[in-house]
């Protein structure tokens, strides 16, 4: 067996202390409501779909690491960071029962979402739920002897991160609608819905751990590229990506239109564009998806993608670099990022 590398132990150390703060801070209060929790303990992959407990598919709770890593690396004890990594995993789980009812996706991490288990109503008042949960679970830092300017930092990072993933998601939705849409409009729709949190992880454990302005700033900017690198990824692997490995329906983003990286590029690409266009604008079925994937590899489209994948996370590491010194760059932060280039789910 391959020894283990400083990612893999910091991950081991910390995943299951991360586990036990989500589990106290989604616990249910009463007997009354505890079916609104369990909703929300389902989507999280701790029960089945009748609340007997498991171990399901429960993400890889990337977003906590990075805010218990740059908590770390910044010098800090990652302990005091464990209620704030909960509050971003807590917010981002709300986000993908929202965006599943939003994007009419019936699966995710191997399982039916919580819209199609429990109905639309419910599961967007689970998903309203974790979303006030997150925010309690980032103010309840303040029992940790958090400094209380960090925290109010911190809290200000949090509350421009949510606004900016909605902002995200309302260009995400209306540009299914619209024919041309620009890279720097994707660009634009990326940042808010994705890169923003991932972003906001990094910078609340910085900013916890006690960094300097300018190095909370820059470890910002490392979250952003790969945070864009990452919604790249997840545009390709949407597209070209095997289910069974990453437990959500491929090319469900093609059918409905979705203005992805690969698709927008084949969009523009002049050798298939009046085609694609034309297609796009009949009523698609999936019986339509293998004549648009033959079009999208007309024109090279997962490889412009990967490319832009491999260039934000260029530019991500040297913001990284700029933060932490040449060394971050062997960091577990290093080489999580260099991981999330090949990540396959
Ligand atoms: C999925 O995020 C949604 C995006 C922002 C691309 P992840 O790929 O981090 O989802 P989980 O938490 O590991 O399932
Ligand atoms: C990711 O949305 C962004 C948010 C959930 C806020 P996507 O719709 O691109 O992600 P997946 O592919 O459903 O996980
Ligand atoms: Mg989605
Ligand atoms: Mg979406």
């Amino acid at each position: 067996m391959s020894e283990p590398n400083s990612f893999d132990r910091f991950a081991r150390q910390w995943l299951p202390l991360l586990e036990a703060e989500m589990r106290s801070q989604l616990a249910h209060p009463d007997a009354v409501v505890a079916q609104h929790y369990q909703m929300m303990h389902y989507h999280m992959g701790w029960v089945d779909e009748s609340f007997r407990p498991g171990a399901f598919g429960t993400g890889k709770r990337i977003r906590p690491l990075l805010c218990l890593l740059a908590c770390a690396a910044v010098g800090g004890d990652p302990a005091l960071a464990l209620p704030a990594a909960s509050a971003v995993e807590i917010l981002h789980n709300f986000s993908l029962i929202h965006d599943d009812i939003e994007d009419g996706d019936e699966t995710r991490r191997h399982r039916p979402t919580v819209w199609k288990v429990w109905g639309v109503p419910q599961a967007i008042n689970a998903g309203d739920g974790m979303f006030a949960l997150a925010f309690a679970a980032l103010l309840s830092s303040r029992g940790w002897g958090v400094a209380e300017g960090a925290l109010v930092a911190a809290l200000t990072r949090f509350a421009a991160c949510c606004a900016a993933l909605t902002e995200g998601q309302h260009l995400d939705l209306r540009f299914e609608q619209e024919e041309s849409v620009s890279v720097a409009d994707y660009l634009r729709m990326i940042e808010g819905k994705t890169a923003s949190l991932v972003a906001a992880s990094l910078s609340i454990g910085a900013l916890l751990g006690g960094a300097s302005r300018e190095c909370d700033n820059a470890l910002y900017r490392f979250g952003l590229h790969i945070g864009l690198a990452f919604q790249i990824r997840d545009d390709i692997l949407g597209i070209w990506g095997d289910p069974a490995v990453t437990g959500k329906a491929a090319g469900n983003d093609i059918l409905r239109r979705k203005k992805s990286l690969p698709l927008l590029y084949a969009l523009e690409e002049p050798t298939v564009s009046q085609q694609l266009m034309r297609r796009l604008g009949e009523p698609l079925a999936e019986s339509d998806l293998p004549g648009l994937l033959n079009l999208l590899a007309a024109a090279n489209a997962q490889a412009f993608a990967e490319d832009a994948v491999r260039t934000h996370h260029q530019q991500g590491l040297t913001a990284l670099q700029e933060a932490l010194g040449a060394a971050a760059l062997c960091s577990p932060l290093g080489v999580l990022a260099d991981d999330l280039l090949l990540r396959q789910a």
